[in-house]
């Protein structure tokens, strides 16, 4: 499939600017474990996955630089001297970001051109703009030789999402998406930005993802919101971030916040207990808590953390009585997109079924299914 999307990509760049490219393939992600824990210098669990973004690039004579959005048809043309955040600029914004934030280093870019197409479903929460930002930063660094460093590229990737996009995000996803192994997870500490590396294996249990294919408005304040919640929590616990506190630290203070808040903070000093949890049963092979860390998980983020909502909620109530089903949870920041599934190999098809007309019966749309494979990062291709 993807072999598809880069021909695909390659030619329209060859057809538009009549020159060669160099190519970039970047992955967006899944998460085991660990969510939003990432921007309270916590750890999380993601992992590369074998959907993404096909990125073609080479230098241009022009005076601006121009990029082709494949997959919406769309062109957008800019001078390097005049990058600004764009209102509603889409996926825009994404390169604008990379580009302002490598400037911002001092480094001077020539113009360029672009073609990129992506098949990561949108707003599924697969980071398909961590994928965007890491191909265009990736990009960038190969063809003008600027010799910034991987680490460099996803902080870059990341601020280009807070200054541009407006979500003030933590590093889980760019990093994911440029250091993922193939058939490997990355226990990843946000604080120290280094991961331990994790051969996936689950015999005769695999993951699979459920879309509700819904975005619910209002994420991306919602995801802002949270984020200062917890700064204001670590604040008045006199710690630099929810990751330094344990939960009898966090009763010091129960009278002094309110109970939204309180539960919010402790959400994520028990989710990243959890995903130290999940790791050590990862090696112990002991399936059957990886699934049920997977349903505390989402148990928090739903009643605690409060970022689900009623698809997500009704796609994981729906794996509870099913025995072959060992976990499930809502992935990704929330309000929408997808819960990933640990469920035996056997039952994919006979569930498939099942939960698709479940889904369609209460909320009159489809959902969707995807099988992932654990990839590599991104990464310079043919
Ligand atoms: C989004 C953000 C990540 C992370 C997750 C939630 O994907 O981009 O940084 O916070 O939400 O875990």
């Amino acid at each position: 499939m993807n072999k598809k999307l880069i021909k695909e990509v390659k030619n329209s760049f060859k057809q538009t600017f009549k020159t060669k490219p160099l190519m970039v393939f970047s992955p967006g992600r899944i998460n085991l474990i660990g969510e939003h824990t990432d921007y309270n210098d916590g750890f999380v669990f993601p992992a590369a996955i074998n959907k993404g973004i096909a990125l073609a690039i080479q230098k241009s004579k022009n005076k601006v630089s121009t990029v082709y959005a494949l997959n919406k048809e769309e062109t957008y043309q800019f001078s390097l001297d005049t990058v600004s955040p764009l209102e509603n600029g889409g996926w825009r914004n994404y390169i604008l970001g990379v580009v302002a934030e490598i400037k911002k280093r001092g480094i001077v870019l020539g113009n360029f051109n672009i073609v990129f197409a992506g098949n990561i479903p949108g707003g599924a929460g697969m980071s398909s703009s961590a994928a965007l930002e890491n191909s265009v930063v990736y990009g960038l660094n190969k063809l003008f030789k600027l010799g910034i460093s991987k680490k460099e590229m996803i902080l870059i990737s990341q601020q280009a999402e807070h200054n541009y996009a407006g979500v003030k995000c933590g590093i889980m996803d760019q990093y994911a998406s440029m250091f993922g192994v193939k058939k490997s997870a990355l226990l990843l500490d946000c604080r120290t930005i280094k991961s331990k590396l994790y051969k996936i294996n689950f015999g005769d249990y695999k993951l699979l993802l459920i879309n509700t294919n819904v975005k619910h408005d209002l994420s991306e304040s919602a995801y802002n919101d949270r984020r200062e919640v917890c700064e204001k929590v670590s604040a008045k616990l006199n710690i630099k971030a929810l990751r330094d506190a344990t939960i009898s630290d966090l009763d010091t203070i129960k009278s002094d916040i309110t109970d939204e808040d309180y539960q919010k903070a402790l959400y994520i000093i028990e989710e990243n207990l959890r995903v130290k949890e999940f790791s050590k049963a990862i090696k112990a092979d002991d399936i059957k808590q990886l699934g049920e860390l997977l349903y505390k998980s989402h148990n928090g983020l739903s009643t605690q953390f409060k970022v689900s909502c009623k698809e997500l909620d009704f796609l994981v109530d729906h794996t509870k009585n099913n025995p072959n089903i060992l976990g499930a949870r809502m992935m990704g920041g929330g309000f929408g997109g997808c819960t990933i599934n640990l469920i035996l190999k056997s039952e994919v098809k006979s569930f498939k079924k099942e939960i698709s007309s479940l889904f369609k019966r209460e909320f009159g749309k489809d959902c969707s299914i995807y099988n992932v494979k654990l990839s590599d990062g991104t990464q310079k291709i043919k």
